[in-house]
């Protein structure tokens, strides 16, 4: 791509952004570009295909995503999500550590021990004394009872171990508590999630609560719910994790992202996991 077309691309996509941003704040004036959305919802509601995708309002993004992603998902043999969840289930099984212990040596068989944990992630860990994602519990399990150091978030071996653990809660609701000791930190969550930010100003919901359904650009947008993650993506041609979306979401509005695994995108991510309670876990999930 030459400089100059690279400078079109990147100025109307800012145009559709704008866009967005006007639309999301004169709601009520426009009635165009809603009542096109709506009709996309609805009819996605009515496709018996995707009845496993959506609970009452809510629409996973694999029915936003085209029907040659959402087979590359499907096809446990074409997903490339489950190559990490096969470097997960070795690593699994390995010794780390000045302990002389693998995963194993305590949670035995992961299809039993892990089956409906990563589903309830983010939760208050009193280890740490605030919210834990699953990475972070992983990592607290290296540090505390293996002796071994934590693992970069985003690397190859903890991908590898949040998506197998993930694995065996494919299926079944997302079930985030947000009540007791989990409160604090979902306000903190929604109050990221409802403040515009970047150079564009514009907040998270106006993208996926008053947008889902529009295009912007090549890109359909969804409901921004988290079940399909940790996700393969074709656009990073690699897996990778939610805190990684959320940094290429803050990007979009030309926002300075958050560090992957800090306590912002931490508290965002249960708020997001509480928008999508009840929808079925997809991880390793597969999007554009
Ligand atoms: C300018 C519009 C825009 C804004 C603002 C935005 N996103 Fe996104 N987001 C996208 C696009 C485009 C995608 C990819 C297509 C899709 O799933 O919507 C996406 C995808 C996602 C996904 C993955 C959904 C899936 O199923 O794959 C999540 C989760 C998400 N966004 C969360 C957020 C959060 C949290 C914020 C606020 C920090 C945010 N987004 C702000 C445009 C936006
Ligand atoms: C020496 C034993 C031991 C080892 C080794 C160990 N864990 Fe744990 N793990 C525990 C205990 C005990 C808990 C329960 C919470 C606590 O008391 O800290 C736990 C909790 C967890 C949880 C949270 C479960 C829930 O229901 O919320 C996950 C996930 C987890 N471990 C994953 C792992 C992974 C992955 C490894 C390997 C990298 C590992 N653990 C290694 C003992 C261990």
């Amino acid at each position: 791509m030459t400089r100059t077309s690279k400078l079109l691309t990147a100025a109307a996509s800012l145009a559709i952004i704008a866009g967005l941003a006007a639309c999301g704040a004169e709601k009520s004036k426009d009635t165009s570009s809603s009542a096109d959305a709506s009709d996309v919802i609805a009819k996605y509601k009515a496709n018996p295909k995707f009845a496993g995708h959506i609970v009452g309002d809510k629409i996973s993004g694999y029915v936003f995503a085209s029907p040659e992603t959402q087979a590359m998902q499907d096809d446990d043999f074409e997903n490339p999500g489950m190559l990490a969840v096969q470097d997960g289930e070795s690593e699994w099984a390995k010794v780390e550590g000045a302990a002389g212990k693998s995963c194993a040596s305590c949670h035995g068989d992961a299809e039993k021990s892990m089956k409906g944990v990563s589903v309830s992630y983010p939760k208050y860990e009193p280890k740490l004394g605030k919210l834990a994602s699953i990475e972070h519990r992983i990592n607290l399990c290296r540090t505390e009872y293996m002796k071994a150091p934590a693992l970069k978030w985003d690397s190859k071996p903890l991908l590898g171990l949040t998506s197998y653990v993930a694995l065996q809660s494919r299926g079944m609701p997302v079930s985030v508590k947000v009540d007791g000791p989990a409160a604090p930190y979902f306000a903190k969550g929604k109050e990221f999630y409802y403040t515009r930010r970047g150079q564009m100003d514009i907040a998270c919901a106006q993208c996926h609560e008053q947008n889902a359904g529009n295009s912007i650009g090549v890109e359909n947008l969804s409901q921004g719910r988290s079940n399909g993650y940790p996700a393969y993506r074709l656009k990073w041609q690699s897996f990778g994790s939610l805190h990684r979306r959320f940094e290429g979401c803050n990007q979009e509005v030309r926002a300075q992202p958050y560090p992957r695994g800090s306590d912002e995108y931490t508290d965002l991510e249960l708020f997001v996991a509480w928008r999508s309670n009840g929808l079925a876990s997809e991880a390793p999930g597969v999007r554009r």
